[in-house]
């Protein structure tokens, strides 16, 4: 335990700024609603949530096209959100609280009215030309390439002023930086070193494998599939190993601050990636996110198989982090097959997130289970919905504001917000679910506090269980003198567990935490049976431990 770092025991809790809290009347959330809420995440006892770490979503100056994800300038703070003294004092009040704030940082692309963008659409010979990817054309009306923008569409711009192509991996308002220009890695760099001056304990990595393309622009291979973007095997336009190289770099930056952390987003079609961008464990993103969790079933088989190849392809010192939802996912709430029972598997789903072995990170407003709001098309910010309307809704419906109460605007605002807040709020919110034993927010909060009281929970080894009855998800999790057992009914259907001592080593367990039972309540004999959805969470004590 001594050698494990916070960004490893600890729980991160995703804030999407524009909807946490606003305290300013405006609408949209602010840097200094998070400070008012900060009672809520941690108040350094078991009331609150618990939380170790924040992640805000963007920051920095923006005209906010893309949820912040399109930055004008990189060393300030976007004014809707506050200024930067807002911001340095947000770092002081979590850091005089013991937690920590990780930032966002968008490497791969700025937004097309960032000053640097700017001048270097004005002409070819501007000094700034080469800081993004420019290219004639093919031939008059033909793109350089082939390759797809990740929103479809062709990943090449047309500017008449100059007559040439700029590359845009994402919208086309967010062209890519060439980070195969000195000057903008260097500038890149700076900025990361920046904010880890200013005492930032870490990055949030916006599509990292995705900094460089091939140098020579090749298409891509065809292959079959249901979109064009599919339709092709991204070989040469995202995860080349010069981005891997970039982030090689920026940990050896980081790690010359004190216990800073990189976690990345990994885009891409194969979990692979993801490994890739650990290094060997030390040497590239401390943490990037698992794909993979968020495209499996409702199934116990399913996610046993998906962590299994976590655990069996993570470099030795290597570290998972793992996550239900974000602001890019439709909520998990609605997602576990309606809400027939979504309480009960919501809670089912955080167990696993939070005793896995792994960083977890929750998506505000997943532990009261907001669903996915619905979002009129009049209303509509996000520019995926915007543009694919009706065939696809977009992202919007998972960054409503955050149900503080059941009063008008869910408590989140005095004025209309910046996207309508879900109907549900005035039963589903955090007023009535954090004074409600047996609450999804009680829940998440028993849990993070069980997970600080147990090495074996924070730090310690991962082993399926084998044999366990069809339905049921059960590991353990071990550390030097301490052990822990999770078993996750995913299945209405009550459970027999014949056996389950011998498969548990013969120890004497205890349950910690039933999802049915009351802490209070709960037996000091092993368990025989799961209940519908019931989540157990047994510890026992190496007998031959003197702790
Ligand atoms: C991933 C972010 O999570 C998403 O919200 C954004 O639109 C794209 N990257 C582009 O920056």
């Amino acid at each position: 335990m001594s050698d494990t770092r916070w960004w490893q025991t600890g729980v991160i809790y995703q804030i999407g700024v524009s909807s946490f809290a606003d305290s300013d009347g405006d609408g949209r959330g602010d840097l200094r609603g998070i400070i008012e809420r900060l009672d809520y995440l941690n108040d350094g006892t078991d009331a609150s949530l618990g939380v170790d770490a924040i992640w805000l979503t963007p920051v920095n100056a923006s005209p906010m096209r893309d949820f912040g994800y399109d930055v004008s300038d990189y060393y300030s703070i976007n004014p809707r959100f506050g200024t930067m003294r807002d911001f340095e004092e947000l770092l002081a009040a979590c850091h005089s609280r013991g937690m920590r704030v990780m930032m966002d940082l968008v490497l791969n692309h700025t937004s097309d009215e960032h000053p640097w963008f700017v001048e270097s659409r004005s002409s070819r010979d501007n000094p700034r030309r080469d800081w993004y990817v420019w290219r004639d054309g093919r031939s008059p009306k033909k793109p350089p390439n082939r390759w797809k923008a990740a929103v479809e569409g062709s990943a090449w711009e047309y500017e008449a002023t100059t007559g040439q192509y700029f590359y845009h991996a994402f919208l086309p308002f967010q062209p890519d930086l060439n980070w195969r220009n000195h000057e903008v890695r260097r500038e890149m760099f700076d900025v990361a070193a920046f904010w880890l001056d200013k005492g930032v304990d870490g990055f949030r990595l916006d599509l990292v494998n995705f900094l460089y393309e091939d140098e020579l622009l090749q298409d891509n291979p065809f292959r079959w599939a249901s979109r064009p973007y599919l339709a092709q095997l991204h070989l040469h336009d995202f995860s080349q190993p010069e981005s891997l190289e970039a982030i090689k770099e920026l940990r050896r930056l980081t790690d010359g601050y004190e216990d800073r952390a990189l976690m990345g987003e990994v885009f891409s079609d194969t979990p692979v990636d993801c490994v890739t961008y650990l290094g060997d464990g030390t040497d590239a993103l401390h943490m990037s996110f698992y794909l993979d969790f968020v495209r499996r079933r409702w199934n116990a088989q399913e996610y046993r198989d998906s962590v299994g190849w976590l655990e069996d392809h993570i470099p030795a010192n290597g570290w998972p982090c793992y996550y239900l939802n974000n602001h890019d996912l439709p909520r998990t709430f609605g997602r576990l097959g309606g809400h027939k029972d979504a309480d009960a598997k919501a809670k089912v789903t955080a167990a696993m997130l939070l005793t896995l072995r792994g960083t977890p990170i929750i998506y505000n407003g997943e532990e009261i289970g907001m669903p996915k709001a619905r979002v009129p098309r009049r209303m509509m910010d996000d520019p995926l919905g915007r543009k694919f309307w009706p065939l696809q809704v977009g992202r919007d419906g998972s960054r409503t504001p955050m149900h503080w109460s059941g009063a008008a605007n869910a408590g989140f605002s005095d004025r209309e917000p910046w996207l309508p807040v879900d109907p549900s709020h005035v039963v589903r919110n955090v007023e009535r679910q954090v004074e409600s034993p047996g609450s999804l927010l009680d829940w998440y909060r028993n849990l993070i506090a069980l997970r600080r009281q147990r090495a074996a929970l924070q730090a310690g080894s991962y082993r399926s269980l084998e044999g366990m009855p069809a339905g049921v998800f059960g590991y353990e999790r071990e550390a030097a003198d301490d052990r822990v057992a999770t078993l996750l009914n995913f299945t209405g259907r009550t459970i027999p567990l014949p056996g389950l001592g011998d498969t548990l080593g013969g120890l004497t367990w205890s349950v910690l935490l039933s999802s049915h039972s009351a802490v209070s309540d709960l037996a000091d004999s092993p368990a025989t049976t799961l209940r519908p959805y019931e989540v157990l969470v047994l510890g026992a004590s190496d007998p031959g431990s003197t702790a």
